[in-house]
């Protein structure tokens, strides 16, 4: 394979300052050390964005990561685009700003480049991440409207504390009701999607708005149908001589989005940025070709996070 510069992608902010690489590292990883390893070596191997979430209660592995690349010279705080994300249970305006307070704090950064409100439903307000009724149902607060939290995330740009804000987990009709109130639109929709999942309909509106789409588990979460396993992205992987997930990952950047991936492991993390132009012929192929229509994460639908383990 050929090296080139798609890997290097930055896509400007309409609505916000600066421009987020297209090629991102997501944290979602359960375990401590290996989100501080894992994060360590992204960083090393080039990766210039990273996806964090107060959510992922591993913020504070992150920012050591964070800590000792800077500290060891891989980059400066300006190379990189940090975000991180509001949970469900600080939507109340009043909470909003500890929340991105607190998350700078544990990241030990001094501003994110995009904060996101994690998911449209808000639960109960307070410090249980996870609020449960006694029939384990979720305790959702009707107190509060998205709208208000935007606001509230609106202030934090004119605080300089995020140079742009966004939306997560969210429909298309959701984000039209955002666009219509906002007085700082959002810069980036950071929603599920892959070849089996690819989102057109939002892409084509986040494109006319001047909104970035951010996939998340751009390979799938390695779940099964697996879409590493698709007969059309392994042909063409066969005959561009990359991999099924640099084939998934090509695609992502290529039709306009950025993306986030996550490994624990070095070489895969050294593939996953190591992406390189797909011919046009391979571009008509997934969009034509294949036919699975499969969402993996369901929080889309109730704020509760699919791939997240809960911890109590
Ligand atoms: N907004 C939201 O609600 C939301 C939800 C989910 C995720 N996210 C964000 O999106 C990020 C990415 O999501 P994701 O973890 O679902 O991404 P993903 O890259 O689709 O899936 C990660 C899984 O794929 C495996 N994998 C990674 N690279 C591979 C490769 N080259 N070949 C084969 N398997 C590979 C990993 O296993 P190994 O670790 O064993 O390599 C891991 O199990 C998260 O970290 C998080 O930042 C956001």
């Amino acid at each position: 394979m050929t090296s080139d510069s798609l890997r290097n992608t930055r896509i400007p902010l309409a609505h916000g300052s600066g421009a987020i690489p297209a090629v991102g590292f997501g944290t979602l990883i359960p375990d401590l050390a290996d989100t501080r390893r894992a994060t360590k070596t992204a960083l090393e191997v080039g990766f210039r964005h990273l996806d964090c979430a107060e959510r992922y209660r591993n913020e504070e592995a992150v920012g050591e990561a964070l800590h000792e690349a800077f500290e060891a010279g891989i980059l400066q705080r300006d190379d990189l685009f940090v975000t991180t994300k509001l949970w469900n249970s600080n939507h109340r305006p009043e909470r909003v700003k500890p929340a991105l307070q607190a998350s700078l704090r544990r990241l030990q950064l001094d501003y994110v480049d995009c904060y996101l409100i994690h998911t449209p439903f808000a639960f109960q307000p307070g410090d249980e991440q996870d609020p449960r009724d006694e029939n384990g149902q979720v305790i959702y607060d009707n107190g509060v409207t998205l709208a208000e939290t935007w606001q509230a995330l609106e202030a934090l740009v004119d605080d300089g504390l995020c140079r742009s804000i966004g939306l997560s987990d969210v429909t298309l009709d959701k984000v039209r009701e955002i666009v219509a109130v906002a007085r700082i639109k959002p810069a980036v929709v950071q929603v599920e999607s892959h070849p089996y999942l690819p989102e057109w309909e939002l892409l084509d509106f986040c494109r006319e708005q001047g909104i970035v789409l951010l996939a998340f588990a751009a390979l799938g979460h390695s779940l099964d149908p697996n879409v590493l396993e698709d007969k059309v992205i392994t042909a063409i992987a066969a005959r561009t001589n990359m991999t099924p997930a640099q084939v998934c990952l090509s695609w992502a950047v290529q039709r306009g989005s950025a993306f986030l991936t996550t490994s624990t492991k070095p070489q895969r993390i050294r593939e996953n940025f190591d992406i390189s132009t797909l011919p046009d012929d391979a571009m008509r192929e997934i969009r034509n070709d294949i036919t699975a229509n499969v969402r993996f994460n369901a929080v889309v639908d109730s704020g509760v996070p699919g791939f997240i383990p809960r911890r109590e």
